[in-house]
C-alpha cells in the first residue's frame, strides 16, 4: 500500500453517519479549551485533520522524504510515485477528464491568481469585462482587480438579493460580448449560498466568456463534478477539505491550459533551457515551477481517500440536518439577525446579535470552548451589501453534532446575559 494508502473505513456511500466514531478519527476534537470540551465551528476557515492525513504526512517525512521528479534513487522514486498518484486521485475526485488538467497549487488563492496572471493577463484587452458575484471571497476579487489594472479590463459586480442569492436577471443583463471572464464562488464562505454554477456557466458560454469557479467551500461538503458544472477552471484548498495547508488544486481545461503562458519560471517546468531561450514542459509541469509541497500533496491524497470513504451523500445529509437545527435554534435567540438565507444553502450560519459586536461574541463563545469566526470573512463586499461591518459565523463539518449546536446556542444566551 502506498504512503497515503490507509484503507478507507467500509461505510456505504449512503449509509447514515456514525458521527461518534468519525470524531475519534480527529485527535483534536477530544481536546479541551479552558477546561471545556472543544466545540469546533470554524470549519469554513479550516477543517480539522483526521489521523490518516496526519499519519500520511508523517510517513512521507519520516520514511519517504526525497525530492520528486529528479532523483534516480529509491527514496526519490517512492516519493515521486506517491506524489504523482495523488494527481490521478484528484482527477477522479473532481471528475476531471484528464489527469494533466489537475495542477497542484498552494490553495484556492494561488489557483485563482494563476488563472488571472496567465489566462487573464495574456487574453484581456482594454474594455473587456470580468464579472464577479458580490459574494466573492477577496481571493476571487483582488487578483482580477490586479489584472484589470494591468490590461485595461474592467471588473463589474453581479448583484445579490436580500437572501444572499445571485440576481440571475441582473447577471443576464450584465453579460455581453464584452464579458470575457465570469468568476463565481461555488459555495459562499460568508453566506453559505450554493450558487447555480452550471446555469451561470451555460449563460457565460453563450457570450463566449470563460468561467472560473472558487470551490474552496464546496469540495469539503459536496461531490464536485467539473464536467457536470461545465466550467473552465475550478480552484480549491487542501486545508478546507481536511488535508494539509500549503496545497490545493486548480483544474483547467486542456485547451485553455495549453494555450496559456507559464506564470512562474524555474525548475521542473522546462523542457530545455539555454541563454538563447527556454522551451516549456508539457502539462501539468508547465505550471508547477520549483519543488512542490510533497508531503502536503500526499496528505491531500489521504484526505481525498478519507472523504470518499465516508461518501458525500452521507456527509451532505448530515450537514443539512445540522444546518436546519442550528438555523431554528439560533434564530430563536432574541436579537439575532441571520445574514444569508438562500434557499440553496450549505452549513454556514452568519449572524449578528443586537447590541453585541461579533468579536465580543466570539470571545464569550471562546470562553465556553466554542470556536466560531467573527469578522468580514474576507468578503467585505458582502458586508457592505448587508450593511454590517462584521458577522459571527458558525460553520459546520460532518463531525459536528447537535451537542455542538446546543453549546453554541447556550453561548449566545450567555453573551446576552453578559451584555444585558
Ligand atoms: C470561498 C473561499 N474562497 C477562497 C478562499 C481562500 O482560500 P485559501 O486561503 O486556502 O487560498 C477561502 C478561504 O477562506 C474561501 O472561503
Amino acid at each position: 500500500m502506498g504512503i497515503a494508502g490507509t484503507a478507507p473505513r467500509p461505510r456505504g456511500p449512503a449509509a447514515p453517519l456514525d458521527v461518534g466514531s468519525i470524531r475519534k478519527d480527529f485527535p483534536i476534537l477530544s481536546m479541551r479549551v479552558g477546561g471545556k470540551p472543544l466545540v469546533y465551528l470554524d470549519n469554513a476557515a479550516t477543517g480539522q485533520r483526521p489521523s490518516v492525513v496526519i499519519e500520511a504526512v508523517r510517513r512521507s517525512m519520516a520514511e519517504q522524504n526525497a525530492n520528486v521528479h529528479r532523483g534516480v534513487h529509491y527514496l526519490s522514486e517512492q516519493a515521486t510515485l506517491a506524489f504523482d498518484a495523488v494527481r490521478e486521485q484528484a482527477r477522479a475526485f473532481l471528475n476531471a477528464p484528464a489527469t494533466h488538467e489537475v495542477l497542484f497549487v498552494r490553495g484556492t488563492t494561488e489557483g485563482i491568481n494563476l488563472v488571472a496572471q496567465s489566462y487573464g493577463r495574456s487574453t484581456l484587452k482594454p474594455g473587456d469585462e470580468i464579472l464577479l458575484t458580490t459574494m466573492e471571497h477577496h481571493s476571487n476579487i483582488v487578483p482580477w482587480q490586479i489584472v484589470a489594472g494591468q490590461t485595461g479590463a474592467v471588473v463589474r459586480a453581479i448583484p445579490i438579493n436580500d437572501a444572499g442569492e445571485v440576481d440571475l436577471d441582473a447577471y443576464r443583463t450584465l453579460l455581453s460580448a464584452r464579458t470575457k471572464i465570469v468568476g463565481v464562488v461555488h459555495i459562499s464562505n460568508a453566506l453559505g449560498t450554493i450558487n447555480p454554477v452550471a446555469e451561470m456557466t451555460r449563460l457565460a458560454h453563450e457570450v463566449g466568456a470563460v468561467v472560473v469557479v472558487d470551490g474552496a467551500q464546496a469540495v469539503p461538503h459536496t461531490a464536485v463534478d467539473v464536467q457536470a458544472l461545465g466550467c473552465d477552471f475550478y480552484a480549491s484548498s487542501g486545508h478546507k477539505m481536511f488535508g494539509p495547508t500549503g496545497v490545493g488544486l486548480l483544474w483547467g481545461r486542456t485547451e485553455l491550459l495549453e494555450a496559456m503562458p507559464p506564470w512562474q519560471g524555474g525548475g521542473d517546468m522546462i523542457h530545455t533551457v539555454s541563454f538563447a531561450g527556454t522551451t516549456f514542459a508539457p502539462l501539468p509541469a508547465k505550471f508547477e515551477a520549483g519543488t512542490p509541497a510533497i508531503a502536503e500533496v500526499i496528505g491531500l491524497g489521504a484526505a481525498i481517500r478519507y472523504l470518499q470513504g465516508i461518501g458525500f451523500d452521507a456527509i451532505g445529509a448530515w450537514e443539512r440536518e445540522l444546518l436546519t437545527r442550528a438555523t431554528q435554534l439560533v434564530q430563536a435567540v432574541p436579537g439575532i439577525r441571520l445574514v444569508g438565507t438562500a434557499r440553496e444553502k450549505a452549513g454556514v450560519l452568519s449572524f449578528t446579535l443586537e447590541g453585541i459586536h461579533p468579536h465580543d461574541l466570539g470571545t464569550i463563545l471562546d470562553a465556553e470552548g466554542v470556536a466560531i469566526r467573527a469578522g468580514h470573512h474576507c468578503a467585505q463586499p458582502v458586508m457592505q451589501r448587508f450593511g454590517v461591518h462584521a458577522t459571527a459565523r458558525a460553520s459546520f463539518a460532518f463531525y459536528n453534532t447537535f451537542d455542538d449546536i446546543d453549546a453554541l446556542v447556550r453561548g449566545l444566551h450567555r453573551a446576552r446575559e453578559v451584555f444585558a
